[in-house]
């Protein structure tokens, strides 16, 4: 019985994919561009060619399969992102639903929990629920605040800013995304789980953006400052970038969804993940910065 991975090209996906083969594992892998693949990863996975929109193919190819990891492929900045993440996922829920798949890992997220109020996170909870409701074991991975959203605004960060609209002084768990593959890889790897768990992900610390600013402010070895805006500068940004309505209430509802939240999970053996933010900074944001 297969392991179905989707997203293969993504951050945490190619992590995922890595390991299997790495673990003598052939995954499926579901791809829009098996181009995207390097010819390695291709010659070693089972290659299916399609979109995750489409729900036939969806329901195909996750039918008999072991595990699925599935990752919810929906842009930020479609019109609806939580409808469409939820219609995204149906085909998965109905083949679970159907017995057609023993095990799903769903790279959710922290504020999850709440169902409601946090933006496009939304999306993760209603799809949290609706796997639950299918009697197919399942695993939510919460995952905190990813380290890579710091490349979202390389522009800021060369000109020595880190812009935010979360409360500056709230600490919140941050993480690799490489390491949410590695516990993803593992929980995949290993059946001897059941019925439904939530496992939160939450990197090596909670940080709050000033202890950002400072830690980058060395690992790049030059100084950022913390630019906190309020929500409602972020909403006249998006508008004026054109982003539909419905698309900036889901960006902006993660954040101030967010604001305050303290994980249900606690931080404990099994969340806390070994690569610290100074680290992936010096490795991964210095040498962007620098080009
Ligand atoms: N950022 C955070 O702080 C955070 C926190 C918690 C959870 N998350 C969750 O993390 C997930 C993103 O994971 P990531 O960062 O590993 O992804 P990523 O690197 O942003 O990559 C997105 C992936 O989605 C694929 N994709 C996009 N649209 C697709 C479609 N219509 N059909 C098939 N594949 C499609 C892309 O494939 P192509 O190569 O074809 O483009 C790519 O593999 C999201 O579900 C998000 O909710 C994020």
């Amino acid at each position: 019985m297969a392991i179905v991975v989707t997203t293969p090209t993504g951050q945490v996906g190619s992590r995922v994919v890595r390991l299997l083969l790495q673990a003598g594992v052939r995954p499926r892998v579901l791809v829009r561009d098996p181009a995207r693949l390097d010819g390695a990863t291709r010659a070693r996975a089972d290659v299916r060619r399609g979109d995750l929109t489409d729900a036939g193919f969806v329901r195909e190819a996750v039918a008999g399969a072991r595990t699925v990891l599935w990752v919810d492929p929906t842009p930020h900045t479609v019109e609806d992102p939580v409808e469409v993440s939820l219609r995204t996922a149906t085909p998965l829920v109905e083949a679970a639903r159907a017995g057609e798949v023993d095990r799903v890992v769903l790279l959710s997220s922290v504020g999850a929990e709440k169902r409601h109020g946090v933006g496009h996170i939304d999306a993760l909870g209603g799809i949290e629920e609706r796997l639950d409701a299918t009697g197919a074991h399942v695993l939510h991975l919460r995952c905190a605040y990813f380290f890579t959203n710091l490349l979202l605004d390389l522009e800021g960060l060369s000109k020595g800013v880190l812009t935010t609209a979360f409360d500056p002084d709230h600490a919140m768990p941050w993480v690799d995304p490489r390491d949410i593959g590695d516990v993803a890889a593992a929980r995949l790897l290993a059946d001897g789980w059941q019925g439904r768990i939530v496992q939160a992900v939450h990197g090596p610390e909670d940080l709050t953006f000033h202890q950002v600013a400072r830690i980058l402010s060395e690992a790049l070895d030059r100084t950022i400052q913390l630019n906190a805006v309020s929500a409602d500068a972020v909403r006249d940004t998006l508008r004026e970038a054109g982003l539909p309505p419905s698309a900036v209430d889901g960006i902006v509802g993660m954040t101030t969804g967010s604001r305050d939240l303290v994980p249900e999970q606690p931080r404990d053996l099994l969340t806390t993940t070994p690569t610290p933010l100074a680290g992936w900074a010096h490795a991964r944001l210095r040498p962007l910065l620098e080009e």
